[in-house]
């Protein structure tokens, strides 16, 4: 479009994007890391299976009944399962082989297991910060990833002309 060409641009960009500061990256809402429902079934399998092995210590303080366990202490062992299941698998839109080699979960051979840890103590702080706003409000992994690896910077009806994808 020729409505002043750069600079018009730009006052679209800053309007419609407010928190991207211009010549950063924008994304997309990614793809889901899942390609089909073999790897969801899997994961249903995989989780059952574990569920079977911690009978009895369900309850139990996570770092007891696991053998890794860094930002999960005290936890319940079956909420780390259904924290594996229902948060991080769900929100990020991968199966458990993303961040471990399967049956071998307590290593720490992916840098997606690491980067996953950050992230959890990110969020710890982020929720101290927005239960001084609104008491009981809370955000967590779906919150920015919702269903991709790659949270989207940008909403696809929000685009114009004047915002590349990329
Ligand atoms: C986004 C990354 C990620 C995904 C996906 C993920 N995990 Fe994990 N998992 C972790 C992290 C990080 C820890 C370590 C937690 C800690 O340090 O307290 C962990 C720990 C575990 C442990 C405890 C291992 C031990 O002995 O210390 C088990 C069991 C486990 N995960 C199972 C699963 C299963 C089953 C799935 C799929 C349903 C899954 N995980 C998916 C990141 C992930
Ligand atoms: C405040 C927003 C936010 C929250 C909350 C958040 N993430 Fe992220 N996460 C990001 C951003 C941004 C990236 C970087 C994406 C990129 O590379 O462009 C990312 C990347 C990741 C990656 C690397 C993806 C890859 O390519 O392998 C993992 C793993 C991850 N997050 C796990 C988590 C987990 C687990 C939680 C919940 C404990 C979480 N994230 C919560 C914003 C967030």
């Amino acid at each position: 479009m020729e409505k002043g060409g750069a600079g018009f641009a730009a006052i679209v960009v800053a309007g419609s994007l407010c928190v991207v500061p211009l010549g950063q990256r924008e994304v997309e809402g990614g793809e889901s890391g899942i390609s089909d429902d073999q790897a969801l079934q899997d994961k249903s399998a995989i989780v059952a299976e574990l569920e079977k092995r911690i009978v009895g210590r369900e309850t139990a303080p996570a770092e007891e009944v696991f053998s890794n366990i860094q930002i999960m202490k005290g936890q319940p062992a079956l909420r780390l399962l259904k924290i594996m299941e229902l948060g991080f698998t769900t929100a990020l839109g991968v199966a458990c082989n993303h961040c471990h080699v399967v049956d071998e979960w307590e290593k720490d051979d992916k840098e997606a297991k690491h980067i996953a840890r950050k992230m959890w103590n990110m969020q710890q702080r982020i929720n101290s910060e927005v239960r001084a706003i609104r008491e009981n409000s809370f955000i967590n992994c779906t919150t920015c990833h919702r269903g991709v690896l790659r949270p989207a910077t940008l909403l696809g009806a929000n685009r114009t002309a004047e915002t590349p994808a990329k």
